[in-house]
């Protein structure tokens, strides 16, 4: 989703810099880029489609400036609807994050007052309110946003430019800024990435505050009051380890490849946290796991490992459907968000829901200090390193991981735990050798013009069915779609034509008969039946082999479908990290 970055302090090559600041925020996704630069008495606007790669910008020196990478919501994928947005007047510029929920209506009525729009944004609406909030009487640019921002409907992010006060001044709800002090001056970013070399002390805000920079510093707002606030600083941390390629082709190749050290990384050090969301679960009365996507997907297997291990019932919930469900929430439940950025505004909606009816929140996260790792009261930290790929992988192994440690710790099995993500580990090792992974691509060859997919588990192993088929749609854009195998005769099998791969998880427990037939019925009708499993059946036309790791099959069953999708998308020549209309962090709805 939209990256934002701001700055205002010493003359500097502002304009460079707050395009290299938007470089680092590349990885979430975006269609558009545009940068503006007080210059003089005006702002000076670039603003381009397509990705910012070796785009130049060419402004004078200066003390303010900001910029976003856009993606888009409202309006086409064009120049101007990229942001900032001006005003009428050209001394007010806007940048924004979100959805203007009641922007129409906002729109219409400027409009009718003889403001002029150049765009077809829901986010100009913004400039042209502030515009006429100054000339209406309001004192300074920070009461002219907070009045402004107290007017637009939607969760939003919004930072604003006064080229005459030479300030910036930032609101936000729900989707994250976090502003910073450096040597030079003052900046502000929808991620700490982005302050690497413009701050070393920082402030995340709040979503009842507002901050104002300028050339005398932060000055931070309780924004309903306009009452002036400490700023709590901390230490800038972003070291938040390898953000470099190295010698991989692709950042998705690197993090298949960071599986294994991620998984040991847990098993060896997570064991305090871990135990204190095992007894977070046995103390609630009802317990509910919470995540979007591949989130959801490990959120799922959860629910099947405490039930299979602690015989526990646990809940899971998509995150945009929680606060359709909320209703039996109470102060006794426990609500734990699955998430690897932290970021996604559908599970921080939910997790305020839970919060609203006094549940105990929790989160399993990657991200620290991101919106909610802020806003839990207990979290278990993956550690997983930057997860920069649009596509999650070793996030997704790392948060089934916790939940298998979790599970056993509730049952007094830790070791046990410990030793199955330990061989799971070992497994992926072998798996990540040449002979195997020559395998796949060759599967990857056979099946990567098909136009449909499907995947088919069952118990713990659909839930990993779903997550494949998520794995292989959003990285080839085949049409991949994972079922229950016991589903088949439900409709599913209506699908199947001659030649359309079946990927069937066939592990050596409980469902391995049942599965079996029914990968028989999908052979009947032409299924080209792909096997993954530690025991091959002449029921599949080609077998990816995968070791025996008990429940932790899951972390072990993710790979091959991870890299079937990335040999189909290399194939198909798409960039596997950077799907298109895909966003690495979700923050709006
Ligand atoms: C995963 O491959 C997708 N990019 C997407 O489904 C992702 O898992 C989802 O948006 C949740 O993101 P989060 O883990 O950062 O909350």
């Amino acid at each position: 989703m939209c990256g934002i970055f701001g700055y205002v302090g010493e003359p500097t090559e502002v304009g460079d810099d707050v395009l290299a600041a938007l470089r680092a925020l590349e990885y979430r996704g975006y269609d558009s880029w545009g940068v503006a630069v007080g210059v003089n008495g005006h702002i000076g606007v670039e603003k381009q489609t397509g990705k910012i790669a070796q785009a130049t910008v060419d402004f004078p020196t200066s003390d303010i400036g900001f910029g976003h990478t856009r993606w888009a919501t409202h309006g086409g994928v064009t120049r101007p609807n990229a942001h900032p947005h001006l005003d009428c007047t050209g001394q007010l510029a806007v940048i924004h994050n979100g959805i203007v929920e009641n922007f129409r209506e906002l729109r219409d009525a400027l409009i009718g007052r003889g403001h002029h729009f150049r765009s077809e944004t829901d986010s100009e609406v913004i400039a042209h309110l502030l515009e006429e909030t100054l000339a209406g009487g309001v004192p300074d640019l920070a009461r002219a946003t907070a009045v402004v921002f107290d007017a637009l409907q939607g969760l939003n992010a919004v930072i604003v430019m006064d080229v005459r006060s030479r300030e910036l001044v930032a609101a936000k709800t729900v989707s994250p800024l976090v502003a910073g002090i450096g040597s030079l001056g003052v900046a502000i970013a929808s991620d700490a990435l982005a302050l690497r070399g413009h701050a070393d002390r920082v402030v995340y805000l709040e979503d009842d505050q507002l901050v104002r920079l300028s050339k005398s510093g932060l000055t931070l707002y309780e924004r309903k009051t306009m009452r002036e606030i400490p700023v709590p600083l901390m230490a800038l941390d972003v070291s938040q380890g390898d953000t470099a390629l190295g010698a991989y082709p692709h950042f998705m190749a690197k993090e298949m490849a960071e599986q294994p050290a991620v998984l040991e990384h847990l098993a060896r050090g997570a064991e305090r946290p871990i135990r204190e969301l095992a007894a977070a679960v046995r103390e609630s009365y009802g317990t509910f796991f919470v995540g979007c996507g591949t989130a959801s997907y490990a959120a799922l297997t959860g629910s099947y490992l405490y039930s299979r291990i602690a015989a526990r019932h646990v809940n899971f919930v998509v995150g945009s459907e929680f606060k359709y469900h909320e209703h039996f929430i109470t102060p006794q439940s426990l609500v734990v968000a699955l998430s690897q950025s932290g970021e996604t505004v559908d599970v921080i909606e939910a997790m305020l829901a839970a919060r609203k009816r006094g549940a105990r929140l929790g989160a399993v996260l990657n991200v620290a200090r991101s919106t909610l790792d802020r806003m839990v009261d207990l979290r278990v930290h993956l550690d997983a390193g930057p997860e920069q790929c649009v596509l999650s992988t070793k996030a997704y192994t790392a948060k089934v991981a916790v939940l298998l440690l979790a599970s056993h710790a509730l049952a007094g099995t830790y070791e046990r735990g410990r030793d199955l993500v330990l061989s799971a580990a070992e497994g992926l090792n072998h798996m990540l050798a040449a002979d195997w992974t020559e395998q796949v691509q060759e599967v990857a060859r056979s099946i990567h013009q098909a136009e449909h997919l499907f995947v088919i588990g069952r118990g713990l192993a659909f839930p990993t069915a779903l997550e494949a088929a998520l794995k292989i749609k959003e990285s080839s854009y085949i049409h991949a779609e994972g079922f229950a195998g016991g589903e088949l005769k439900h409709g599913v099998i209506a699908l199947v034509a001659p030649g359309t791969p079946c990927i069937v998880y066939a592990p050596n427990d409980e469902t391995r008969a049942d599965i079996l037939s029914g990968a028989m019925e999908l052979k009947s009708r032409g299924g080209y039946m792909i096997g993954i499993g530690p025991t091959p059946d002449p029921v599949f036309d080609v077998h990816l082999l995968t070791p025996d790791v008990a429940d932790a099959a899951p972390l072990v069953n993710a790979l091959p479908a991870q890299m079937l999708g990335y040999h189909a998308a290399l194939l198909r020549g798409n960039d596997p990290d950077k799907p298109r209309n895909l966003a690495k962090s979700v923050t709006v709805k």
